[in-house]
C-alpha cells in the first residue's frame, strides 16, 4: 500500500512535466511560424515597392525628370547656336547680353535651359537658325525657335513674339558646376513669362 501511494503523485508530476513541454513546442513552433509569416510578408512589400520605384524611375531619377549634365565642350559660346540636349528635353541657350529680350525687360545675359515643349499645344520645339525676324515684325534678326504646328514663334531667350501659344517658353533650373559643365534639373520646371532673359544664369567656362 505504502508503494502505490508514493508512486502516483510521481507519476502525476511526470505527466504534468510532459505536458507542459509538449505545450511549450507549441507556443515555439507558433512563434516561428508567424515570424517567418511577418519576414515573407516584408520581403514581398519590399519587392513591391522595389518595383514600384524602379518603373517609374522614382528612386535616382536620369535623364527627363531628374539631373542632366552638359558637359563644358557642349555649351554654346555667347549667341552661339543652341544645344540641343536630348536627354533631358531642352535648349541650352548662351544670351550676350539682353540677347532675346524682346518686351524689354533688360539682362546680363548667360545660360538658360529652354524646356522644347510648346506651351500652346506641346510640340518640340526647333530652333531655325535662317528664320527671319522681319516675317514677325522683329527685322535685323535672324534665327528663333519656331513651332512646327501653329508657327509660334519665340526669341533666343525663348519669349513669345508671334503665333498661338499663351506664353514664352518654360525654363529649367540651372546651375554651373567648377569645371564648367552645367547641371539642369529639368524637374524644376517654371513657366516662361517675359522675365525669361532675366533668368540667365552667368557663365564665364
Ligand atoms: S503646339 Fe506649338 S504653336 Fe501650337
Amino acid at each position: 500500500m505504502a508503494t502505490a501511494d508514493s508512486s502516483a503523485p510521481r507519476s502525476t508530476a511526470r505527466r504534468l512535466e510532459q505536458a507542459k513541454q509538449v505545450e511549450a513546442r507549441k507556443v515555439a513552433r507558433r512563434s516561428f511560424l508567424r515570424v517567418s509569416a511577418f519576414a515573407g510578408l516584408a520581403l514581398f512589400t519590399g519587392s513591391l515597392l522595389s518595383g514600384f520605384l524602379g518603373f517609374f524611375n522614382l528612386r535616382h531619377p536620369t535623364g527627363f525628370g531628374g539631373v542632366v549634365t552638359v558637359s563644358k565642350a557642349r555649351v554654346p559660346q555667347p549667341s552661339g547656336t543652341p544645344e540641343r540636349v536630348s536627354d533631358g528635353k531642352f535648349w541650352l541657350v548662351n544670351l550676350a547680353g539682353a540677347e532675346g529680350d524682346v518686351l524689354g525687360v533688360g539682362g546680363a545675359g548667360g545660360l538658360l535651359a529652354l524646356y522644347w515643349k510648346c506651351p500652346h499645344l506641346g510640340c518640340t520645339v526647333p530652333w531655325n537658325p535662317g528664320f527671319q525676324g522681319a516675317q514677325v515684325n522683329f527685322p535685323g534678326i535672324t534665327g528663333w525657335f519656331r513651332c512646327p504646328c501653329h508657327g509660334s514663334t519665340y526669341s533666343r531667350a525663348g519669349v513669345r513674339v508671334f503665333g498661338p501659344a499663351p506664353r514664352p517658353m518654360d525654363t529649367m533650373l540651372l546651375s554651373v558646376n567648377g569645371d564648367g559643365s552645367v547641371n539642369v534639373n529639368t524637374g524644376k520646371i517654371t513657366g516662361g513669362a517675359a522675365d525669361n532673359p532675366l533668368r540667365a544664369v552667368a557663365y564665364n567656362g
